[in-house]
C-alpha cells in the first residue's frame, strides 16, 4: 500500500477506546517505547520539546488510582459524592495496562498555547501509534488531575493536561 493510503487508513481507524474494552494482555515494553519515541517527534516551536510524560504500570499505576480516588473523596462534598464514580476511577486505572500522565512544561520562550498545542500533537502521535498496533487508548482530562501536583511532582512551570489510558484490544 502507498504511504498516503496507509496514513489515511490509520487516521480514519483511530478512535478513543475506553478501559472497559481493554483485554488483560500485556502491552510489550518495546511498543510502549515506540509510542513514546513517536510522541516526541511532534513539531514544537523553538525546539522547546514541552511534553513531559510519565509511565505508570503495576504498583505505581495502582497507587495513582488510589491517589485519584482520594482526591475525588477530598474534593467532593458529601451530598455530591457518588460511590459509583469513586469505584469507576479505580476500575479504569486497573483495567488499563498502562497509564501515561500528559504534562506540559512552559518554557517562556513561546506562548503557552504553543506548548499545549505541541504536546497535543505528541498525544496524537501516541494515538496513531496505538491504532497501528491495535492498542486501545484515550485521553482523559478530569478536573481531578489539577490536584496531582504532589503525586506527579509537577513543577510550577508545568501543568498536567490529563491521563492517557492504554490497553490491548486482542
Ligand atoms: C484534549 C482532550 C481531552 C479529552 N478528555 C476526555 C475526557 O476527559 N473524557 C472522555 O471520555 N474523553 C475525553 N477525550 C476523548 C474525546 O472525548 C474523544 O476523542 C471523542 O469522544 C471523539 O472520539 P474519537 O477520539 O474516537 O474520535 C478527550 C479528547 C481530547 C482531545
Amino acid at each position: 500500500m502507498e504511504n498516503a493510503t496507509i496514513l489515511r487508513h490509520i487516521i480514519e481507524e483511530r478512535r478513543s477506546i475506553f478501559p472497559k474494552d481493554y483485554s488483560d494482555k500485556e502491552i510489550p515494553h518495546h511498543i510502549i517505547d515506540e509510542i513514546l519515541s513517536n510522541a516526541v517527534l511532534a513539531p514544537n516551536h523553538k525546539r522547546t520539546k514541552p511534553w513531559r510524560f510519565k509511565v505508570f504500570k503495576g504498583n505505581k499505576k495502582q497507587n495513582l488510582g488510589e491517589e485519584l480516588q482520594k482526591i475525588y473523596k477530598e474534593t467532593t462534598a458529601d451530598f455530591q459524592f457518588l460511590q459509583k464514580k469513586y469505584d469507576d476511577i479505580g476500575f479504569k486505572i486497573s483495567k488499563a495496562n498502562v497509564v501515561i500522565s500528559i504534562m506540559v512544561e512552559f518554557s517562556g520562550l513561546v506562548p503557552d498555547w504553543e506548548e499545549i498545542a505541541a504536546t497535543s500533537m505528541a498525544v496524537q502521535n501516541m494515538y496513531l501509534t496505538c491504532t497501528a498496533h491495535r492498542i486501545g487508548c484515550y485521553w482523559s482530562s478530569p478536573k481531578l488531575v489539577n490536584h496531582l501536583k504532589d503525586a506527579l511532582k509537577i513543577e510550577d512551570n508545568q501543568q498536567c493536561l490529563g491521563l492517557f489510558y492504554l490497553g490491548s484490544l486482542e
